[in-house]
């Protein structure tokens, strides 16, 4: 349900009494108008709720960590650190302690102590703050029998422009909410608590996402190509849902249990390329109509939920979803049934020296086991797929996220005092 459904009296067309209470504000015009008195007495009366994009929360606590199966949420801050010379395991785990503690107060709506209040007046606004660890975190921390097979390093794909400083890290944290001051409060507050010392920043990007209640009933979002991106992602209601994003309670390493792996690109979209393409072209490039989603094997029906059919053709006899097509190559039909769940955020860092947008999509990827996810897809996709021409990696990291925390415990106590 959307905000406005929710909530009718914050629909557009009539004037809400929030919109009243703020024109009042402005210009002291209630008084005097023919509905003073019933504005002056509503004001005292009632106050104004939080809008339901504020009043929104995520729990903290529970056997997994919030954004992962969250509905991506309109701002995203991923940042990466790296433990300082001395901090080793002890300072380490002080500092998953107070991370744990800062990120259960935010996200439940309460403003840590000393704080700068930026976060003030929102609601928790659907924050999550989601901790992760690096292959190069066990070294540092005396815990290399603790590295899970799974955190080898990411093959070196052929087409890759990977810059190592905006890649990787020991400590990889991922900030989501649906307001830009409660995801910025949330990224401060989590560099201020690294900051005696422990752990020192390595990287950091900015994301976005439509904001909910933008549309007039939820839908898929579009990334800055223009597409209807996330359609065929695996849903939770499938049977293989959890046994694909999800390592299992008998998972190994044990302190795993309940966490997923999380593979995070800086994908830049050569905008001003894509923009010059007919929109024809670009929908073959994709496999989808781009005005709705709809598989092209559909022809002119159809809509974004029509099963995709690989085998169809069209009149002219020729695959309807082209060879190169980007769904083609990356469903889990053409890759040993290789599945991920894709939660991204767009980006956008200005303009190059060239003019073109430094912008892209914040591609992160979540699986129970990364060479049955991202990597065989990323193989095909990097020597086959259509839609690479428009792309270049430039950021690259992989990191283990565990379990979440239960109540009193911190996330990633299970591996920290193992
Ligand atoms: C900027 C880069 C990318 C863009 C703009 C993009 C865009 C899209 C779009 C528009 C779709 C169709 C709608 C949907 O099902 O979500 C799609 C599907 C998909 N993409 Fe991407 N994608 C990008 C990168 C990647 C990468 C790096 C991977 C994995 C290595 C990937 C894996 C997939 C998968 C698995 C599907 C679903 C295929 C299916 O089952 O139909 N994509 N992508």
């Amino acid at each position: 349900m959307t905000e406005q459904q929710q909530n009718p009296s914050h629909a557009p067309s009539r004037v809400s009494r929030r919109y009243v209470l703020g024109a009042a504000g402005a210009a002291g015009l209630i008084a005097g108008g023919a509905g003073g008195a019933f504005g002056a007495a509503q004001l005292k009366e009632e106050p104004t709720a939080l809008a339901s994009v504020g009043s929104s929360s995520v729990p903290f606590y529970g056997n997994r960590q919030g954004g992962i199966t969250t509905p991506a949420q309109a701002r995203g801050h991923l940042v990466a650190f790296d433990l300082t010379a001395g901090a080793g395991r002890k300072g380490a785990a002080a500092l998953l302690k107070r991370w744990s503690r800062a990120a259960e107060e935010m996200t439940a709506g309460r403003v840590p102590s000393g704080d700068n209040q930026i976060a003030l007046d929102a609601g928790p606004s659907s924050l999550t703050v989601t901790f992760g660890f690096g292959r190069s975190f066990f070294a540092k921390t005396a815990l290399a029998k603790q590295l899970p097979d799974a955190l080898a390093p990411l093959p070196d794909f052929p087409s890759d422009e990977l810059v190592a400083a905006h890649s990787n890290g020991d400590l990889w944290v991922q900030i989501g909410a649906d307001d830009a001051l409660v995801a910025f409060h949330a990224l401060r507050v989590i560099q201020k608590e690294a900051g005696d010392g422990a752990a020192r920043l390595r990287w950091q990007m900015n994301g976005f996402n439509r904001t909910p209640g933008a549309t007039a009933e939820p839908r898929t979002a579009r990334n800055l190509m223009g597409q209807v991106d996330g359609t065929d992602n695996p849903k939770q209601t499938d049977a293989t849902f959890n046994e694909r994003v999800f390592v299992p309670s008998s998972g190994s390493p044990e302190w795993m249990a309940g966490g997923s792996y999380a593979v995070v690109r800086r994908i830049r979209m050569l905008l001003d390329a894509w923009d010059d393409l007919s929109l024809e072209r670009q929908e073959k490039v994709i496999g989808r109509r781009k005005s709705d989603g709809a598989p092209l094997s559909a022809g002119k029906g159809g809509t974004e939920t029509t099963p995709v059919d690989l085998d169809k053709r069209d009149a002219d006899g020729l695959p309807a979803i082209a060879a190169d097509a980007h769904i083609r190559v990356a469903k889990p039909e053409s890759n040993s049934g290789a599945a991920m769940l894709r939660r991204t955020f767009s980006y956008h860092d200005g303009f190059r020296d060239d003019g073109a947008p430094d912008a892209g999509l914040l591609f992160v990827a979540w699986q129970a086991d990364p060479l049955k996810g991202f990597v065989p897809v990323q193989r095909k996709l990097d020597g086959g797929d259509g839609l690479s021409r428009f792309l270049r990696h430039e950021s690259s990291g992989l990191f283990a996220v565990p379990g979440g925390a239960g109540k009193g415990e911190y996330v990633g106590q299970r591996l920290l005092e193992s």
